[in-house]
């Protein structure tokens, strides 16, 4: 871990902060700091600030808040040790072997082979995107054309063809690849007839990560042959390469995010739904190659966006197992909003049919997720037919239903929703909260977020900014009691810069917690230290200390008189607690 943290400082110190942003924003100088328009919320003027001096950002706009590598894990949508290896990289520092996972041989072994796998990949997706221009790909073009996909829409996704069986097998070995390596990564074969091309004979249509390399294929069948062993064929799930944890086209999504924050992100079931939005104009589109939705494919969306807009084929959206993966985004805190396309049309077949405003109406007129919920329910069981014995029936089917929705809601959702299912069903209010409540199973409640911080609180943050930004007179000898993994987290860092005799610094901030709220964040960054502030701060710096001291003494003097309440006999104890008595009066 301490090697951790010394390379993190390391690439830190490498990596201005102001460079970093400046190489993909528009940076202008503002007195001290520098200014540009936030790219994580929409806004027109700017109010993301770049601080040089404590080498952090803050947006005044949205809150978000943070160091260089926080930056970029948000810029790049990738996780903090990616985006460690992204500036350590462009300030040419050599990751460690040591450094975190990199720990294991084994884990290195992998990630030299995953690399080698990644340039097969993208040598494969080179030669195809040839052939697709080549002779042999005029079946290909004709097809395209046909479906009325232009050429930009065909360079941006890489769309390639496969000629034959055998052209990317001796591609590949004249590259000098290792043929079982290539089958390993999935794109060749190797059956009854050898060394066989996996894709063979297909449409291309290639898959890359969110950092935009190709990790697998997927292939379209173009004739009556080829379409009875799958319309659709993909690569085979590999170490880069799992369906039901990537997205089609997240790549473009994200792209889309870095020019402006997305204030949507549909999801589609096809290929050819998102090639065909994205030449409509719908360039924030991804697909989830046809199997319902998993939480890792939620974390990916929840890093792009906070609204979801699904829409799915007539019959596959109100299927069972769709719902479940729409409640896995609602679980991830996304909003969902589910699309209804008419006449049981993709949104590929609908776009070519009506035209783009119609399907910018349909993306309007989608309905929040338990809206949705009660619409399918409205269309399983009849409660406003004319036939009384009809009604009675689906009735309490209704109400069932409509408790299963209830329950998956917040409390706040939960009350509102409550109040429309029972005006819809006549059933009570009431009967709806009681029957909530009987069988709900307490879940852990999330930490809440402080808002009126005590007295105590409110002096280990400001001890630890002062000890944070190394203020001459702020010194630390213990750990106070910490009711936050925030606070207990950044009293580590900074007892353990002390036992090594190193100065803490603020950016280190994000490191050490990095789940923090934007208000534990402010409570240590928004501070005054400004020199007319420097005696004021003194004074209540010794105020803050005094205040800690108390806390955990009077916390000792507690358990002390727990333990004299189980021996009253002790009398080491009575002692012991009136010295500490005496002590907590004097510091008072
Ligand atoms: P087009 O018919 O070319 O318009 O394709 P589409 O994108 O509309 O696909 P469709 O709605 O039929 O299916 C949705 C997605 O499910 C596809 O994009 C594929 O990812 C996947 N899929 C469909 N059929 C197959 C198949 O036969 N095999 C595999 N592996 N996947 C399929
Ligand atoms: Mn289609």
């Amino acid at each position: 871990m301490a090697d951790l943290t010394d390379f993190i400082q390391q690439v830190k110190r490498a990596n201005d902060i102001v460079d970093v942003i400046g190489s993909h924003l528009e940076l202008r100088h503002s007195g001290a700091n520098f200014m540009a328009r936030c790219p994580f919320h929409g806004e027109k003027t700017p109010s993301f600030n770049v601080n040089r001096n404590l080498q952090i950002y803050k947006c005044f706009g949205c809150g978000e808040s943070g160091d260089v590598i926080k930056f970029v894990e948000k810029y790049e949508s990738c996780t903090f040790m990616e985006a460690l290896e992204i500036l350590a990289k462009r300030a040419n520092l050599k990751m460690p072997e040591t450094v975190g996972e990199r720990k294991d041989k084994e884990f290195n072994e992998r990630k030299k082979k995953k690399d080698v796998y990644l340039q097969i990949c993208r040598d494969t997706a080179i030669f195809y995107y040839k052939c697709y221009y080549g002779p042999s790909g005029a079946k290909a073009r004709a097809y395209i054309e046909q479906r009325g996909f232009d050429a930009d829409t065909v360079k941006k996704f890489g769309i390639g063809y496969s000629p034959d069986n055998d052209s990317l097998v001796k591609f590949l070995q004249s590259k000098k690849y290792d043929l079982e390596d290539c089958v390993k990564c999935g794109v060749i074969q190797n059956g009854k007839y050898g060394y066989t091309d996996a894709l063979y004979g297909r449409l291309i249509i290639p898959i890359f990560n969110m950092q935009g390399q190709v990790i697998a294929f997927g292939g379209r069948g173009l004739d009556q042959r080829t379409i009875e062993r799958g319309k659709y064929k993909n690569t085979s799930e590999t170490p880069l390469f799992v369906k039901n944890q990537n997205l089609f086209a997240i790549n473009i999504a994200k792209e889309q995010k870095q020019q402006t924050a997305l204030n949507n992100l549909v999801v589609v079931e096809g290929y050819m739904d998102v090639i065909a939005m994205y030449q409509a104009g719908f360039k924030s589109a991804v697909a989830s190659m046809g199997t319902s939705l998993t939480e890792n494919q939620a974390k990916w969306l929840s890093r792009l966006t906070d609204t979801v807009y699904i829409c799915y084929d007539g019959d596959a959206a109100g299927q069972k197992a769709t719902v479940r993966g729409l409640d896995i985004l609602d679980r991830a805190g996304l909003e969902v909003r589910v699309m209804t396309v008419p006449e049981k049309l993709d949104p590929d077949e609908y776009i070519k049919k009506y035209g783009k405003e119609a399907f910018e109406q349909l993306i309007t007129e989608a309905l929040p997720l338990p809206d949705y919920k009660l619409k399918l329910l409205d269309a399983s069981f009849d409660i406003a037919s004319p036939d009384q014995a009809t009604r009675n029936n689906a009735l309490p089917k209704y109400v069932q239903g409509a408790l299963v929705m209830l329950k998956a809601l917040d409390d706040v959702r939960q009350a509102r929703y409550i109040t429309a299912v029972s005006l819809k069903t006549g059933y009570s209010e009431d009967y709806f909260r009681r029957k909530l409540s009987e069988e709900t199973v307490d879940e852990p409640l999330p930490e809440l977020t402080v808002t009126e911080l005590s007295p105590e609180d409110k002096a280990k943050y400001f001890v630890a900014a002062c000890l944070l930004r190394c203020e001459s007179y702020a010194t630390i000898e213990e750990k106070p009691i910490c009711n936050s993994a925030f606070l207990s987290d950044l009293y580590d860092y900074l007892l353990t810069c002390k036992e090594r005799d190193e100065a803490p610094t603020t950016d280190m901030l994000y490191t050490v917690c990095p789940n923090g709220t934007p208000e534990q964040y402010g409570q240590i960054l928004d501070l005054d230290f400004s020199k007319q502030r420097l005696e004021k701060n003194e004074r209540y710096f010794k105020e803050c200390k005094r205040i800690i001291t108390v806390e955990k003494l009077k916390r000792k003097r507690e358990e002390l008189m727990a333990k004299i309440k189980n021996n009253p006999a002790d009398s080491s104890l009575l002692t012991e607690l009136s010295e500490l008595s005496k002590k907590i009066t004097d510091i008072k």
